[in-house]
């Protein structure tokens, strides 16, 4: 049988680092889960399955009109409450204590002063390094509640009532610049909420298998297999479940790198996925004739692979499920609706589906975060090509592509990718950098070849390092692997003149160009 892990749940009021919580909390190996603030009335009953609770930070002053306030009864439940931030304000303000509004704002690296060291401080320096995003403040404190560390500014940083263990910080111990909030959290975790590390790999395997095993009662599944990561976990998880029911589809959309189509068919017959080859380069490169804004190629993209995916479901269905590589932050930012982050590019349903579709959804990743993917097709036994590859997104190399996507600019960017990927393969560097390709635009410059001049392409050289995609850094790549890539490219590939290294990180520039 499962083990049965020990889970806490974590309260979402919009906080910008809610996801950053929750993954320091599983890289403690405690299961969480996100819960958006305003379904925990009907829920109230559920969270007492739960060791503990979690209150986000958010953007909202606890006195804003229409501020988040969570459902007061949870305060009764006699679970340990950890509330970050504004969730720090308003445990106090709920129970009796004062807010004040704006009078001292802390943003950045602050220093703590520690005067209580049990429980959530155990082992933690008295003097350390927090960092603080606020501008209203608690006061005073509610009956029952103590003070356990001040700032320069603040009298009450920290806050428990430990006969009810309930704790408030108004610093962020999920962000790596608080030097010391790894051991506050595992202090909360372990300590207050006297939970077990027990979510291991194998967890999340029996996870995904369960969520497998709860969703399907026989029937077809059909999946859309691109020998990414997500996709390809998905597809053997299923398959392990429903074995010769699933049906998988690589759609080749004419925008894969070089030799993709080709590895990707070879590695997914080797683990007895075998997927129906269709090649539907035409009608993608043709439907994207002329179009140059980003979206617009995104939702070209995204139309065609559903043309081209119903057509194959209705020749070779009918098909119950339709199973998905869905990852958490997707779940999570769906449910939050119009979050910021999806305004800036729409990853999502991009070489997915729409969501007014026929089948039932099986989707075993949709409690779980890349990195725990990743852990998981290693244990699964998943080829290294699988495991350690880079992410690739739905729109392939029109994302790489700045303006219109043509033959030409495609051979380039193929070509010169391919160069990047050798070349930091052969440095050793391949592994430790997040993405790392090249891209292309309309920009071209004069170059002389022997005695002939020639009007060719620029070519920009992208290596990023990332823990999530959310936010990167440009690498620093030595200038020796650099020099080699430049020279191959303007050598191999017909057309470029010259090379050019991109020094952005995100913010505020996009790991994709487009
Ligand atoms: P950006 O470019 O937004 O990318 O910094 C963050 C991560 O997402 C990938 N990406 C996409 N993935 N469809 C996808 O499936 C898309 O339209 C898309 N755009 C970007 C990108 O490769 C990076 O890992």
């Amino acid at each position: 049988m499962r083990e049965v892990v020990d889970k806490i749940a974590i309260i979402d009021f919009g906080g910008q680092y809610t996801h950053l919580i929750s993954r320091r909390v599983r890289e403690l190996k405690v299961y969480c889960e996100i819960i958006r603030f305003d379904s925990i009335s009907e829920n109230l009953e559920a969270l007492n399955s739960f060791r503990g609770i979690i209150f986000s930070g958010g953007p909202s002053s606890v006195y804003d009109e229409n501020a988040p306030l969570v459902d007061e009864r949870v305060y009764s439940l006699g679970l340990p409450i950890l509330g970050i931030c504004y969730g720090h304000q308003m445990i106090a303000l709920q129970l009796g204590g004062e807010v004040v509004r704006g009078e001292v704002k802390e943003y950045g690296k602050t220093r703590l002063f520690i005067e209580d060291e049990d429980d959530i401080f155990d082992g933690v320096k008295r003097e350390t390094i927090v960092w603080m995003s606020h501008g209203d403040m608690v006061l005073k404190l509610p009956r029952g509640f103590k003070g356990l560390a001040r700032t320069e500014n603040i009298g009450y940083a920290a806050f428990a009532d430990q006969k009810r263990k309930i704790y408030g910080v108004q610093f962020h111990p999920e962000v790596v610049h608080t030097i010391e909030g790894r051991k506050i959290l595992r202090n909360f975790l372990y300590k207050v909420c006297e939970c077990r590390p027990s979510w291991r790999t194998t967890s999340y395997i029996d996870s995904a298998l369960e969520e497998i095993r709860r969703k399907y009662s026989g029937g077809k599944v059909i999946c859309a297999v691109s020998g990414g990561l997500d996709s390809t976990v998905t597809a053997f998880l299923v398959k392990k479940v429903v074995g010769e029911n699933l049906f998988c589809v690589f759609v080749d959309n004419g925008l894969l790198r070089k030799g993709e189509a080709e590895n990707v068919i070879r590695t997914l017959n080797e683990i007895g996925l075998n997927p129906l080859y269709v090649d539907a380069s035409k009608q993608f490169l043709e439907n994207l004739k002329n179009v140059v804004n980003p979206e617009e190629k995104r939702k070209v993209i995204g139309e065609t692979f559903v043309k081209v995916f119903n057509d194959v479901a209705e020749k070779y269905g009918p098909f119950k499920y339709l199973a998905q590589g869905t990852l958490y932050p997707d779940v999570i930012e769906s449910a939050r609706a119009g979050g910021p982050a999806s305004t800036i590019k729409t990853h999502h349903n991009v070489g997915g589906l729409p969501s007014n579709i026929s089948y039932e959804l099986i989707e075993p990743l949709r409690l779980l975060y890349k990195d725990e993917v990743r852990k998981m097709a290693k244990r699964l036994g998943l080829p290294e090509s699988v495991v350690k590859r880079h992410p690739f997104p739905g729109p392939g190399l029109a994302a790489r592509i700045i303006g219109e996507v043509t033959e030409e600019k495609l051979y380039i960017c193929r070509e010169a990718s391919a160069i990047v990927e050798e070349e930091l393969k052969r440095a050793g560097l391949y592994d430790r950098v997040w993405q790392a390709f090249a891209y292309v635009g309309d920009d071209r410059a004069v170059a002389v070849l022997g005695d002939t001049r020639y009007y060719g392409y620029i070519v920009t050289v992208k290596v990023v390092s990332s823990k999530d995609g959310m936010t990167a850094d440009w690498v620093k790549i030595p200038y020796n692997v650099l020099e080699r890539i430049s020279t191959r490219i303007t050598n191999e590939v017909k057309n470029v003149a010259s090379v050019s290294y991109c020094i952005s990180s995100k913010p505020p520039a996009t790991i994709e160009p487009q």
